[in-house]
């Protein structure tokens, strides 16, 4: 007996250290964020008020379906609720009687395609989609209402997506780096797939599902052919069937080449009969493995990609071969207008617009073309494409890039959604005034069968998937994007912050500031007027100066074109003449060099050194001000980052402080770089309000000089 006690006294006293060891565990957890949960977070309410309302509605969740997207949409809404609240919920098949909770319906009255409604009725907070996707999207917008502590009645809405295909194109090689990635290596264990299924894919899955992403492209556009075997098939087909629980459906990227490389044939030519019954063949492969496959995703003839023009065949003809084989099963051929030749004359702002625009009307239903948002390439600010509008008769995907390749990798804090919003707001004049680039990609304008927007995916398998916490916001923003392109930059960064960060009002407004500045910034120090740095030699470093390469487009002295008159690229009917590409309204308010905006007046312009601006500084001392201003701007961001510091995770805190310095280290270099290089042509002083730079342009060039060595 005397025994049985010890023992009984001791296992209580192993059962108390085991809760006490659970709570310090919990309570590590809590404190030390480590960025997966991203804006998925559902801590308690500590707001005594708020849980107490909160708790009164919602005391269960009801649901008649079964699916797999339906149960994890009451899956969410459980989680999200019970560790919010501090209570159990349960999840029942009929409404509590004298209860308040939230019901679950499918309803062909639903709003339409993925959208729905949340209604209270009786009490009771009603989310009804006609599809289970929308069922689902409806759950997280109600989480997220609930964690930006917004009243219960409020969140009475009805919201459908304006594009169609809301997809992450992933830039991911088969042995793991990814194309221009800086959060660390490819999500997808290509070696231990199909067999083994990280549970991180679900994570994946959940995070795009929670703001509307309903598409995958899971490898790179340069692709490589072995995505199109049978073994990696069946590793993508294990993907797919844990991103279909979420209402997403995967996509591949293919190697135009393939039937010669893989179906060892003579040939790839789209018109040749072989090769069009290797791509049905391998269509229907494809969907025997995974039934409900998005299509195939292409970058044909460009950068050295394979491609119809091989065969003098045009996009046109290899997109069709392609739709052909996909149209059976309602797959889509997504086919890129990144196009640019080694045309020593030609100016590469013109390429897309030069082989696209003839071939509008010239493509199979069942065809995207995919237009990045300028005509270059992701710079830290563009004009839109000019290819937008100018194919009425064929849908044109709009391709954003999260990743940051030019917008200072995971290390500058670059907040993107204006970015966004500047070229969807950016009027075309196609149809008139409000002829939007928003309007084209979402259909509207010309009556798209198929509308499409995709974002170059920043994720990677760094822990907090963006390497940087703070690029967290830009995959959130477009997915934000995608469903719904009249949100604000500002709205959706309040959004992102309080779910993300904190809900202290003054700490969300003074990070939402900094967000909304960022972009600015940066192109201050890095690219300021409409200067543009497309890859030339490093994507990392400056390097104003480069001027070797097999390829005159792939040196930055093609861009900028500076020399002893001036900078910078004239576009006018005296240059290459690009403004031609756009209607005559947007043309216009470029074509004058007095009069064109300053963020844009490098791309048009060729502009004389001592020329007054609209500014009232002259070029040269204008370049230096934003340069100036831009890096030291960086001080600006790190104070106000500092005051937040109470309300924010201690340990994403000091990671983007760490994350800052080394932004302003950088500013500093892109900032001497530029103004030492461009004074060797206006040999004009720095405006002596500015400290000289501490290196020479030697030893500027020296540092970079760094970053390309192999
Ligand atoms: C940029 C980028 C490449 C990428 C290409 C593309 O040029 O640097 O890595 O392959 O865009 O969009 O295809």
């Amino acid at each position: 007996m005397m025994v049985f006690t010890k023992t009984l006294f001791h296992s209580k006293i192993q059962n108390l250290a085991l809760l006490l060891l659970l709570f310090v565990a919990i309570s590590n957890n809590a404190s030390a964020d480590d960025g997966y949960r991203l804006w998925l977070k559902y801590d308690r309410i500590q707001n005594t008020t708020i849980s107490a309302t909160y708790s009164k509605s919602f005391n269960f969740i009801a649901l008649s379906g079964n699916s797999d997207i339906l149960n994890n949409a009451v899956k969410e809404l459980q989680t999200g609720l019970t560790a919010m609240l501090g209570k159990p919920i349960p999840i029942v098949k009929t409404p509590v009687i004298n209860q308040s909770g939230i019901i679950l319906t499918i309803s062909a009255n639903g709003a339409s395609g993925d959208g729905y409604s949340i209604q209270m009725q009786s009490g009771n907070t009603v989310i009804t989609a006609s599809k289970d996707a929308g069922v689902l999207y409806g759950s997280f917008a109600l989480l997220r209402h609930l964690r930006q502590h917004l009243p219960v009645e409020k969140v009475v809405v009805q919201s459908s997506p304006k594009i169609q295909l809301r997809m992450l194109n992933h830039w991911d090689n088969p042995e793991g780096p990814i194309e221009r990635g800086y959060a660390g290596s490819s999500l997808w264990k290509w070696y231990e797939l199909p067999e083994t299924v990280d549970p991180r894919y679900t994570d994946y899955a959940r995070a795009n599902a929670s703001i509307g992403i309903n598409g995958t492209v899971v490898n790179n556009v340069n692709a490589s052919a072995r995505f199109l075997t049978a073994e990696y098939v069946h590793k993508v087909a294990a993907l797919a069937g844990v991103f279909r629980k979420f209402g997403i459906k995967t996509y591949l990227s293919i190697h135009f080449a393939a039937p010669k490389t893989l179906g060892g044939l003579k040939t790839s030519d789209p018109l040749d009969p072989e090769v069009r019954k290797w791509w049905i063949e391998k269509t229907k492969e494809i969907y025997r493995i995974i039934p409900d496959f998005g299509g195939f995703l292409v970058k044909a003839n460009s950068e050295g990609e394979p491609g119809p023009q091989d065969y003098g065949r045009t996009h046109a003809d290899g997109a069709n071969m392609l739709a052909e084989a996909l149209a059976p099963f309602n797959g889509v051929v997504i086919w890129r207008a990144f196009v640019y030749k080694a045309d020593p004359n030609a100016d590469r702002f013109k390429a897309a617009y030069d082989e696209f625009a003839t071939l509008d009307g010239k493509f199979a239903k069942n065809v995207i073309v995919q237009v990045k948002n300028g005509p270059i390439d992701f710079q830290p600010r563009e004009p839109f494409s000019p290819l937008f509008g100018n194919m009425p008769r064929t849908p044109l995907g709009m391709e954003f890039q999260l990743t940051q390749e030019y917008l200072g990798f995971a290390t500058h804090w670059v907040y993107e959604a204006p970015i966004f919003k500047e070229c969807l707001d950016a009027d075309t004049y196609v149809k008139g005034k409000g002829s939007t680039v928003a309007t084209i990609v979402d259909g509207s304008l010309h009556n798209y069968r198929l509308t499409c927007m995709a974002g170059v995916a920043n994720t990677g398998s760094d822990r907090n998937w963006t390497g940087n916490p703070m690029a967290q916001a830009n995959w959130y923003a477009f997915g934000r994007l995608a469903w719904d392109h009249t949100l604000s930059p500002e709205a959706i960064a309040r959004e992102w912050t309080q779910l993300t960060l904190t809900t202290e009002p003054r700490h969300v407004s003074a990070i939402s500031d900094i967000m909304l500045r960022s972009r600015d910034i940066y192109v201050d120090y890095n690219t300021p007027l409409g200067l543009s740095r497309p890859w030339t030699g490093s994507h990392y470093a400056p390097e104003p100066w480069q001027n070797r390469s097999s390829r005159p487009d792939w040196t930055a002295i093609y861009y900028h074109r500076a020399d002893s008159l001036g900078l910078g690229f004239d576009r006018t009917a005296t240059g290459s003449n690009a403004l031609l590409q756009y209607r005559p309204e947007v043309g216009r308010t470029w074509l004058n060099a007095e009069t064109c905006p300053l963020p844009y007046l490098l791309w048009f312009h060729h502009i004389p050194w001592s020329q007054k601006l609209s500014s009232g500084r002259n070029l040269w001392d204008e370049l230096c001000h934003r340069f100036y201003t831009g890096a030291d701007s960086v001080l600006w961001m790190q104070k106000q980052w500092a005051g937040v510091a109470s309300s924010i995770d201690p340990a994403i805190h000091s990671d983007v402080t760490g994350r800052l310095a080394k932004q302003y280290n950088e500013a500093i270099w892109w900032r001497d770089a530029w103004v030492l290089y461009l004074q060797t042509f206006s040999k004009k002083p720095i405006p002596a309000i500015y400290p000289k730079p501490e290196k020479t342009l030697e030893e500027v060039k020296k540092r970079v000089d760094v970053y390309l060595m192999r």
